[in-house]
């Protein structure tokens, strides 16, 4: 298993979770972060004007997903959040451990699905 952790402009979080949840893939975490990239802020625009410094309101996606499905996963993500600009956003991806589903025991896998 691995967690796909996104950090993308918050305009595009709709069309990522239609696009996953197509992609059979629903399950997610989201958090709203602030942050900044190697821009440091300065060459985004905040509200009509540049400003140094400032972190970005961004929100983070988390999805844990199958080996099998991280391309795909990966793939919905780009086709959703890429306008080729910088301050698109970017992905890490983790090796999960396990997962267990509390309510039944379900493991790995079958807990994710
Ligand atoms: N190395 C990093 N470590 C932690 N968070 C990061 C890192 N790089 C980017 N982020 C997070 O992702 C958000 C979006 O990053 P951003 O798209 O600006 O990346 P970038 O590396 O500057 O690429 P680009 O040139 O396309 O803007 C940042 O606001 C920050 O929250
Ligand atoms: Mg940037």
């Amino acid at each position: 298993m691995k967690r796909v952790e996104a950090i993308v402009k918050p305009s595009k979080l709709e069309a990522i979770q239609k696009g996953l949840t197509l992609a059979e893939m629903p399950c997610m975490t989201v958090i709203p972060v602030k942050g900044a990239g190697m821009q440091k802020g300065y060459s985004e625009i905040y509200r009509g004007t540049e400003k140094p410094m400032i972190l970005m309101s961004k929100v983070m996606i988390i999805c844990v997903v199958s080996d099998e499905n991280l391309e795909k996963c990966i793939d919905v993500i780009l086709e959703n959040a890429s306008e080729g600009n910088v301050g698109d956003g970017k992905i890490f991806v983790y090796e999960v451990y396990d997962a267990v589903r509390i309510r039944n025991g379900e493991r790995g896998n079958a807990a994710i699905r």
